[in-house]
């Protein structure tokens, strides 16, 4: 079985990021057959990680043993400030190589207005060095997000256009995940020349 981990990347503690992250999960399960154990969700909003470098990590063993057992990611950042919101990029000085090398990630940007295309930009430029996360090419941009996947039913043209790109997506994220699975443990993570991705 295959497991997933989705960040929920707003600090924010009932934010439209993790309507989302819920809203994929429940994609996740009934319409690719994921089983409910398998899809976790990591709400940094209502569990938040304290700002790195803290005496408490707070949630932080919960979440690494729930990104190690994962096969995949999906991580999602709402749009602050024509930025990914804080929280995400703190997530990503915590997190490592050890708990996401080589896992494939869908990325999704989240905007109550027509951004999102910023987090999406920053996070393909600057997350992944050292923890060697790959992003997939097909990522997932939701704008007017108050609007958006907020029943079982679409509410409009957009949404219902939305839904299916994030069902395209995930059947993409899904062939990535039984790829990669075969290729990690023919890597060689322990030279330590190569500690950190080049700079
Ligand atoms: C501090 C702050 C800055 C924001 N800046 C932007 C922005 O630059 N672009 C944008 O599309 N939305 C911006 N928003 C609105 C978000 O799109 C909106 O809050 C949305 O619900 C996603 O955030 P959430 O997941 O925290 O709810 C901002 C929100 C906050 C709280």
């Amino acid at each position: 079985m295959h497991r997933i981990v989705i960040v929920a990347g707003s600090s924010r503690t009932d934010s439209q990021t993790a309507k989302v992250a819920d809203f994929i999960r429940t994609t996740l399960i009934n319409k690719h057959a994921l089983a409910a154990e398998a899809v976790s969700i990591i709400d940094l909003g209502k569990q938040p990680l304290p700002l790195w470098p803290a005496d408490d990590n707070g949630p932080w063993s919960e979440y690494e043993t729930l990104l190690s057992a994962a096969d995949a990611a999906i991580i999602l950042a709402p749009e602050w400030h024509g930025m990914a919101c804080p929280a995400i990029k703190n997530f990503f000085i915590y997190a490592s190589k050890a708990q996401l090398a080589h896992k494939p990630a869908m990325l999704g940007a989240i905007s109550a207005g027509v951004g999102g295309a910023f987090p999406i930009s920053e996070l393909r430029a600057s997350s992944y060095k050292n923890c060697r996360l790959c992003y997939i090419p097909e990522h997932l941009i939701v704008r007017d997000v108050n609007h958006v996947m907020n029943g079982d039913e679409p509410e409009s043209q957009a949404d219902e256009r939305l839904r299916q790109r994030l069902d395209y997506n995930l059947d993409v994220l899904l062939h990535y995940t039984r790829a990669l699975a075969g290729i990690r443990p023919l890597i060689d993570m322990s030279n330590p020349a190569f500690t950190n991705g080049m700079s």
